[in-house]
């Protein structure tokens, strides 16, 4: 069975295990207070040949079962709620702001022993056991974070920082997926999560923080010619856009769009040409590149590894 990547009931981290535990004791006290009150219901009708006592029913089902039930749960899932990760920057190695823009991820690295920086998008990766501190924000319109399988949902705000404190358990694959309505492709709004071993990461995290390679490629003239650097930034070649997702190193990533498509070629060839066929409304428009073009610049960003 594959794991299932975006659900709240398969939790990897502290968090999540909470969550999941509060959703099971809800749905469970949930379902006692629902059997015996439907218990009451039927006891009420069989004693008043099928008219319904409504004093046993009101009294009992409507009050006296439910009252002490929904306020042990309050309190209950109150001090729940005081146990999750308080969010605090000071003590993570590894910050990350993540930024929310119609309809994809901006992800910056920086790495507070080294000072190192990288940005990617749509994607996101930790070190496996370790706290990450996220800053989340956003440009244009309200997003949510949310992350079932290893925290709880946050607001993104335009003008407004909010943070998170996570901590994935162990390596494995997670799936993120935005969770406010934020215009036509809030549901290609996904985000590809990946726990990595502590040293992996860390080699990860170096490299992304390289510039690109093969920086004198036909695919890189067509890439400049046709102004895409007015929005997409690949360090090394062309920076300052930000528009669009850094590119830099988008050959690493598994998908496209924000997971509106896996990463290949024929996924890259027909994105380019036409984003609006594969995500209706995504900002970016379609190119008028003649094929020989658009087949260099595809097999240049598959370079960027
Ligand atoms: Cu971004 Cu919904």
């Amino acid at each position: 069975m594959t794991p299932a990547l975006q659900s709240v009931l398969s939790p990897a981290g502290p968090d999540a295990a909470l969550l999941a535990q509060l959703s099971w004791l809800l749905f469970g006290a949930g379902a006692v207070i629902f059997v015996l009150v439907a218990g009451l219901a039927i006891a009420s009708i069989w004693r008043r040949r099928w008219r319904p006592s409504s004093r046993l029913l009101v009294i009992g089902g409507g009050i006296i079962l439910p009252l002490p039930l929904l306020a042990a749960l309050m309190v209950w899932s109150g001090w729940q709620g005081s146990r999750l990760t308080w969010p605090f920057s000071g003590a993570a190695r590894i910050q990350v702001s993540v930024t929310g823009h119609m309809w994809w991820w901006e992800v910056r690295y920086r790495n507070t022993r080294t000072g190192r920086e990288a940005v990617l998008a749509n994607e996101l990766r930790l070190p496996a056991g370790e706290r990450v501190y996220l800053a989340l924000g956003a440009s244009d319109v309200l997003h949510a974070f949310w992350l079932p399988t290893l925290a709880g949902k946050v607001d993104m705000v335009p003008g407004r920082l909010h943070g998170l404190t996570l901590r994935a358990d162990a390596p494995g694959r997670h799936r993120g997926q935005c969770a406010e309505y934020c215009g036509t492709q809030h549901a290609t709004m996904a985000l590809d999560v990946v726990a990595l071993p502590a040293a992996e990461f860390d080699a990860w995290l170096e490299h992304q923080a390289q510039p690109a390679l093969n920086a004198s490629l036909r695919g890189r003239d067509v890439f400049l010619a046709a102004r895409c650097n007015a929005c997409h930034t690949v360090r090394g070649v062309a920076e300052g856009g930000r528009q669009g997702p850094d590119l830099t190193h988008l050959a690493s990533r598994s998908h496209l769009g924000a997971g509106a498509l896996p990463l290949n070629r024929a996924a890259l060839l027909g994105w380019i040409a036409n984003p609006q066929a594969a995500k209706p409304g995504a900002r970016m428009p379609a190119s008028s590149l003649p094929p020989e073009d658009l087949q260099a610049l595809a097999g240049w960003l598959e370079t960027l590894q």
